[in-house]
């Protein structure tokens, strides 16, 4: 759970992939949206472009590539459909920027929503299986 009472997304029971690391990756991603939402709400907009451009971007390609070497360290079958898949995730979050850079904290929360959405899917039916594998194969 991520903690901070304001939070606008909150990680449920049903986003726990059962890998620790990538679950408290997925956990700090869904951190840094909602710091970057709440220096919006604040009026503090440099500041959100700054956490938005240096943290959450860096992060994001971060995870991803750390998640991308787990599934190919557990020989994960499915890899290269969920590589696929995060060029999409890349974008969801780049699409966010526009919003950051406007300092329009409605319009930004309108968009994290979408994202967040199309992110909370993302871990809860494709991260998610590569979690079952793991435990199935004995690795985690
Ligand atoms: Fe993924
Ligand atoms: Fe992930």
């Amino acid at each position: 759970m991520v903690k901070g009472g304001v939070n606008m997304i909150e990680f449920a029971d049903d986003l726990i992939t059962h890998v620790e690391e990538m679950d408290q990756q997925h956990m700090r991603l869904v951190e840094l949206l909602n710091n970057t939402y709440e220096l919006l709400k604040e009026g503090r907009k440099e500041e959100a472009m700054k956490l938005f451009k240096d943290e959450l971007l860096a992060y994001t390609e971060y995870h991803l590539s750390e998640e991308e070497k787990f599934m190919e360290k557990i020989g994960y079958p499915e890899l290269e459909s969920h590589k696929k898949v995060h060029e999409i995730f890349r974008r969801e979050i780049q699409n966010l920027a526009p919003y950051v850079e406007k300092g329009d904290p409605k319009a930004f929360r309108e968009a994290l929503s979408y994202a967040w959405g199309w992110l909370y899917n993302h871990i809860a039916r494709t991260d998610k299986k590569y979690g079952i594998y793991a435990k199935e194969k004995g690795l985690i």
